[in-house]
């Protein structure tokens, strides 16, 4: 910014009027010479019109206040002009940035363009994608619900009861300060998807047939095997005359579909509180087809989901919101399924712990 004090007038004649504003008029031109950036042009205005440091402030105190009455008009007049100047000038270098032309000179139209990669599905979605892609053939509609859950819904509507052992099988992590609230209401990170379940019955009557795939959040220690974050795919079907064979006929297709037509499913006895009866589902190993090897350890069969009929009790929960929900009336079925496992089978990946590293050398592989 120019320090240069603003001359004495020498008098106050039209000539010497004249002589005076000229002076200062080449300088706003020199000093509007390069304005070529935002920050030039901030610069220039500051220098020129700021309120308080302007020039034209100064030149106004130093050359209008004082004048004598006879020459304020003959003052005024010029400097008006010389504000317009100034403005004028202000806009040009405006206008040039809005047209986009500053920086013209800086674009080289020669230059290579940048190469831009354009990502890929990570394996895990993909795995998720291709999962509720088969459900959805067979009609099923996609839901989601909170990561975060009261204990009500992530256990109590679940049927496991407060103190029941069945919650010791999902080690569960829980929000701070939960501890003056009624059980029921504490919250929790979800342990499984099954939450989403009852948020689906509550807030529809049956038919439902509906697949929830989400994150879950368990306090396992971390290895190859286990993170304490995964993800599930929860399944639900609720109408009439729902049976254990509908439920084995929709999960061997959906197996058949994920891994190919030759593979086989078998369901073996199992527990959880919120179905009856309960199953875990094994297929016979899409890699050997079941002669046995390293990745079913030798036994021709991997485990991959558990399921059963949807508990009464569990009805019965849903039933205080929704009384279309009487299990004299409806039946169902449930399943959920580890996602991150079938995509560690499916693509050979052997440390769970790659899927939420972000390492590029890991991801491109997919892509
Ligand atoms: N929620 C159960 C789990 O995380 C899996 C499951 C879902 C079992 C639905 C049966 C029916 O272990």
């Amino acid at each position: 910014m120019s320090e240069d004090a603003i001359p004495q007038l020498s008098g106050y004649s039209e000539a010497e009027l004249d002589r005076a504003f000229a002076a200062i008029s080449r300088e706003v031109a020199a000093s509007a010479a390069g304005l070529q950036t935002p920050e030039a042009v901030e610069q220039f205005r500051l220098q020129w019109v700021g309120r308080k440091q302007g020039r034209l402030k100064a030149i106004s105190d130093a050359w209008l206040k004082s004048a004598p009455a006879s020459a304020k008009k003959l003052i005024g007049q010029r400097f008006n002009t010389l504000k317009a100047e100034i403005e004028q000038r202000l806009d040009a270098a405006d206008s040039t940035k809005h047209d986009g032309a500053f920086h013209a000179d800086a674009i080289d139209i020669t230059f290579p363009g940048g190469r831009r990669n354009p990502g890929s599905e990570h394996p895990l979605i993909k795995t998720l994608n291709e999962l509720v892609a088969i459900f959805q053939r067979m009609g099923y509609s996609v839901g989601v619900g909170p990561e975060v859950e009261t204990d009500y819904y992530n256990f109590e509507s679940l049927n496991f009861p407060p103190g029941h052992p069945a919650r010791d099988t999902q080690d569960t992590l829980v929000v701070a300060n939960q501890d003056r609230k009624p059980l029921r209401d504490r919250l929790i990170m979800r342990t499984h998807t099954s939450p989403v379940q009852i948020h689906t019955m509550e807030q529809q009557p049956p038919p439902v047939r509906i697949v929830i795939p989400g994150k879950v959040h368990r306090n396992d220690a971390a290895d190859a095997t286990h993170s304490p974050i995964f993800h599930q795919l929860e399944g639900l079907c609720v109408d009439d005359n729902i049976t254990f064979s509908d439920l084995k006929g929709t999960l061997d297709h959906a197996m058949k579909e994920l891994f190919g037509s030759s593979v086989k499913t078998r369901f073996f006895p199992s527990f959880f509180p919120f179905t009856e009866p309960s199953a875990d589902v094994q297929i016979s190993c899409p890699f050997c087809g079941g002669k046995g090897c390293r990745k079913c350890k030798y036994s021709g069969w991997i485990e991959l989901l558990g399921c059963g009929m949807v508990d009464p009790s569990v009805f019965g929960f849903v039933a205080q919101k929704q009384p279309a929900y009487d299990p004299k009336m409806i039946s169902g079925f449930a399943f959920g399924m580890g996602i991150d496992r079938i995509a560690m089978m499916k693509y050979g990946i052997t440390d769970i712990s790659l899927m939420y590293s972000g390492d590029l050398r890991f991801l491109e592989q997919f892509a």
